[in-house]
């Protein structure tokens, strides 16, 4: 497994051109989009496609999303392109916003999970930019990390997470978003929010007017998005989600019964790490924070509840997902 240090904003293009060359091949390539790094292979290349779930150790009914350099590339893998993919599209792209859309029959079925549609994103990270233009193919690409597991902010989360099993990654540092896209299905009669993320419901209602909230962490009905499994986005550290008032009894608690425990706090300066007190800055650093905790050998995390707004949705998402036991 090669790791090749990219510039983050004008990426070698020497080292682009082998990157896509590999995604050609039917190799896999991590690279970094400004959410979190991908581990991408050809979108069309159903061999390719097994070798993500492998390297994963992903179910094969949880679906990927495909990455495009615009718009048009996007059309290229739907099946129909609805007024409000355009609408969000010339809004949010290239951004952290991924569509699912009616899918081609071109893009097999083992990127759906089977599913008549597809989810497209056109990410905004100039590597990730620079890769799938130079591919000139979509490219599909989960989060890359081990499934269920905490996703990757940096070059160095991704070989400690897959290593060995992916041919190339391309190493620009540390991203900038810090988790997931936000991920709106345009199937049903009225958008959907199927995974809330930096962008936030309002921002997209402001475009398309009212959408229609499916995140449950915990319900039983079946998932309109199969990858939405209740636990996710884990730490192997035991995390724990508090009110800010319980944040100092709780610690003590873990650690009379001799955990190693660290606090992630925003509010309760007194008893834990501080955080960023603004959405944006605690998303940047909050997987970095659990992956270095992790590598510290803390067993619990105790994690002060963060406000129930739009704005700090996503990270409210991840971190009641991480919980789940
Ligand atoms: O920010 C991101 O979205 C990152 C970067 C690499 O782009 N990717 C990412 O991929 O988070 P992944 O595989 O970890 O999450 C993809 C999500 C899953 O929840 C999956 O179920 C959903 O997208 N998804 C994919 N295709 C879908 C479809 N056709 N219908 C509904 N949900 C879909
Ligand atoms: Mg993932």
């Amino acid at each position: 497994m090669d790791v090749i240090r990219v510039d983050a904003h004008s990426p070698d293009a020497t080292v682009i051109a082998r990157a896509a060359e590999l995604l050609r091949a039917g190799k896999l390539v991590a690279f970094p989009t400004e959410t979190v790094y991908g581990l991408g292979a050809n979108a069309l290349d159903p061999a390719a496609i097994e070798r993500i779930f492998v390297a994963k150790g992903r179910p094969s009914y949880n679906p990927l999303i495909v990455h495009v350099a615009n718009a048009d590339g996007a059309r290229a893998v739907a099946a129909e392109w609805p007024e409000h993919a355009d609408l969000l599209a010339a809004a949010f792209w290239p951004g952290p916003l991924t569509i699912v859309v009616p899918k081609r029959p071109e893009v097999p079925d083992s990127v759906t999970a089977g599913l008549g549609s597809v989810a497209v994103r056109v990410p905004s990270h100039p590597v990730a930019l620079a890769l799938i233009a130079a591919a000139g193919v979509p490219v599909a690409a989960p989060s890359a990390n081990r499934s269920m597991m905490l996703s990757p902010t940096s070059a160095q989360h991704v070989a400690t997470s897959l290593d060995g099993a992916v041919d190339l990654i391309l190493d620009a540092g540390a991203t900038t978003v810090g988790i997931e896209s936000t991920v709106v299905d345009l199937t049903a009669e009225k958008p959907r929010l199927l995974r809330p993320g930096m962008i936030t419901a309002t921002q997209i209602e402001r475009v398309v007017g009212p959408i229609v909230a499916v995140t449950s962490v915990t319900g039983e009905e079946a998932r309109p998005s199969p990858g939405m499994l209740d636990r996710h986005y884990s730490p192997r550290a035991r995390l724990v989600l508090v009110d800010a008032k319980d944040v100092a009894d709780v610690v003590r608690r873990e650690r009379a019964q001799g955990a190693n425990v660290e606090a992630l706090v925003v509010a309760s300066r007194d008893h834990g790490s501080p955080m960023p007190r603004d959405a944006a800055d605690y998303a940047a650093c909050l997987y970095e924070r659990l992956h270095a905790l992790d590598h510290a050998g803390v067993d619990v995390v105790v994690v002060e509840q963060v406000p129930d707004t739009a704005e700090w949705a996503g990270i409210r998402d991840r971190l009641e997902r991480a919980a789940q036991r």
